[in-house]
């Protein structure tokens, strides 16, 4: 995809950090800024018409969840941000009253989850934070040894925003199943590339947002399997369900269900197109760049992500000199996380020297990446890290 910034043209290569909003979602929404702009509380037929496209909106994305009304509900919340946030402290303040204080979440999660748990650690509650594999697996062995009497949930992301590794999420929600616990999972990076399904997946709790499926920013979701009742965190008039009130983002909720209806119909071809671009890049790059490895699982991951590893190189340089004098736009590393000096602690869980995790970057692609953008990256990034690992001061000092 070619955009242009300040007058030059750009390569979009960052969606797993946000995707643009489709057009035909941006002119769905437009009509409930202007025409379509009652609040769905009040009454009258301005009101109701904007609550009926709210409940439509809310089946569409549960559709695509693969959840029927019946099998729970589904909350609007501004982002997985804030669902991941309501899910990890909203259930720790009932299981507060039953005496329950343990968390288990994996090392690779969301900066939103991790610093949801240090927060908790900080109140007083305990966290085990499950290991990965080198691939950046969860050991479910671990997750089996670590449960005890007082877990009160297990939260395992489901794909990983940096290293793109699809997680077993539906072993690991039987084994907290079999024993009592209750899980949940931040679908908010596979929501909308690959299926994902709650009652296949066999979660109790899933979080999702729109940016990162071409919806509009600032809206998300959480669902919550029904019969299951956790402790608001923010009180006022009772909206969504009574655990978010406020007055809801009517045409974000829009623009979120009509991408989930458009995600409906052409994820899976996506999928199909995407992988062939992954495997493609993965398999040039490592074989033709030395000292190149691919971070993350071969297979187990998301169609759109690579994440690799150039010894000798800082990513965010090259991240720099990429979009500088390239002009395309790639991440070192998660968005959210980017501005922290310190190495990636995904990269660090999978077994990364610093020096090795700093070296890395992720290349991440959507609906409107081409053939021609996937061959232009190949044929620029060679050239780039050559560059970079000339002047590179690791060079000749490194420990291989
Ligand atoms: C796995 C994961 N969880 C949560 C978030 C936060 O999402 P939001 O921007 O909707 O708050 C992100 C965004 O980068 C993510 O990748």
């Amino acid at each position: 995809m070619r955009i242009k910034v300040n007058g030059a043209e750009k390569i979009y290569f960052d969606y797993n950090a946000t995707t643009p909003t489709d057009p035909r979602v941006a002119k769905v929404m437009m009509e409930y800024f202007t025409e379509n702009f009652g609040n769905p509380s009040s009454i009258h037929s301005i009101g109701k018409r904007a609550r009926e496209a709210v409940e439509n909106a809310r089946l569409e994305v549960m559709k695509l969840m693969h959840a029927r009304e019946s099998d729970g509900k589904l909350i609007f919340t501004s982002g997985a941000t804030e669902a991941n946030n309501i899910i990890l402290k909203g259930l720790a303040m009932k299981a507060w009253k039953e005496e329950k204080n343990h968390l288990i979440i994996s090392s690779i999660e969301h900066s939103c989850i991790m610093n949801s748990a240090k927060w908790l650690e900080k109140q007083g509650f305990k966290v085990t934070y499950l290991r990965v594999d080198k691939y950046g697996i969860v050991d479910l062995e671990q997750l089996e040894n670590s449960i005890t009497k007082k877990t009160f949930l297990v939260s395992i992301m489901h794909a990983n925003n940096e290293i793109g590794t699809i997680e077993p999420i539906r072993e690991a929600s039987k084994i907290c199943h079999d024993n009592n616990v209750l899980f949940h999972t931040d679908a908010a990076q596979s929501f909308g590339k690959i299926k994902v399904d709650v009652n296949e997946l066999g979660v109790d709790f899933l979080t999702v947002s729109a940016h990162k499926m071409y919806g509009p920013k600032g809206i998300g979701a959480l669902w919550i399997r029904e019969g299951i009742s956790i402790e608001p965190l923010i009180h006022g008039g009772g909206h969504e369900y009574g655990i978010r009130s406020g007055t809801e983002n009517v045409p974000g909720i829009i623009g979120f269900g009509y991408a989930c209806k458009l995600r409906m119909k052409e994820m899976h071809e996506e999928e199909k197109r995407l992988t062939l671009f992954r495997d493609h890049i993965i398999k040039t790059v490592t074989e033709t760049i030395p000292e190149s490895y691919l971070n993350g699982h071969p297979v187990k991951r998301l169609p759109n992500n690579v994440n690799i590893r150039f010894n000798f190189i800082e990513g965010e340089a090259l991240v720099l000199l990429l979009d500088e004098m390239y002009g395309i736009q790639v991440s070192s590393g998660s968005a959210c996380a980017s501005h922290k000096p310190e190495p990636s602690h995904v990269l660090m869980a999978i077994g990364l020297r610093p020096e090795e995790a700093v070296g890395s970057i992720r290349i991440s692609m959507g609906k409107w990446t081409t053939e021609e953008d996937v061959e232009y990256l190949l044929e620029v990034l060679p050239k780039a890290v050559k560059r970079l690992r000339d002047i590179s001061p690791f060079k000749g000092k490194w420990e291989v």
